[in-house]
């Protein structure tokens, strides 16, 4: 499974990509005005730093201006991944972007249905967010499954990677390796939070405690 990073923070991007860990990055308008920062400008960044796929989101609403934009995007770097909302105006733009060679990430899929119709615009990436239905009671790691089964049963013409994002826990990224999923967005808190165990912060303790007392050094 894939690891990318749902951050537009270049600090945090750059702090991750020290561990190899990071296959990607995503961000969306949302996580862009968090850092106050120039929106192209942030992305060129990202893509010097990462040379997996970053997801830059348009925001025009209807095709037309979402794919002059998304060209526009897509001129900032070849690793630029267009992201655009899953509307009919968002597949239309999918469409005609990804039979220009482009990446295109849909994102706000909260259905199985959603996700046919992603894959068969040509969406490179089709972006179902879990925390946000688990939010409101519905199983967001079910919708994973449904799509997982969906996109298996047509492996020849459904070519779509499925990128779980809202991700809020480390059993968000349990579940959906279980599941098979191909790549998951992480925020960086929930990134730190899989390498962490008690029991591997008392048991290295204990081992440096008992090394200490045989006064030896192995430099
Ligand atoms: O980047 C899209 C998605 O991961 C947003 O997550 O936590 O705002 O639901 P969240």
């Amino acid at each position: 499974m894939k690891f990318f990073v749902d951050t537009a923070n270049i600090e945090e991007i750059q702090e991750l990509e020290a561990t190899g860990l990071l296959d990607g990055v995503t961000t969306n308008p949302s996580l862009i005005a968090k850092t106050g920062n120039d929106f192209k400008e942030t992305i060129a960044s990202i893509c010097k730093i990462v040379s997996g796929p970053v997801s830059a989101e348009v925001t025009a609403t209807d095709s037309e201006n979402m794919i002059i934009e998304g060209k526009r995007l897509g001129e900032i770097a070849t690793n630029v991944c267009i992201k655009v909302p899953l509307t009919l105006d968002g597949l239309k733009a999918c469409k005609s972007l990804s039979s220009e060679g482009f990446q295109v990430n849909v994102t706000l899929c909260f259905s199985p249905s959603q996700a046919l119709l992603a894959a068969k615009a040509g969406a490179t990436f089709i972006s179902p967010f879990v925390g946000r239905l688990d939010d409101i009671s519905i199983d967001g790691m079910g919708l994973i499954d449904e799509i997982m089964t969906i996109y298996s049963n047509y492996p020849d013409t459904l070519k779509t990677e499925v990128l779980v994002a809202s991700v809020r826990h480390p059993l968000h990224v349990v579940e959906a390796a279980k599941l098979g999923a191909d790549v998951i967005t992480v925020p960086p808190k929930v990134l730190k939070m899989l390498v962490s165990h008690p029991l591997t912060d008392k048991g290295l303790a204990s081992f440096l405690e008992d090394w200490e007392k045989t006064g030896q050094k192995i430099l």
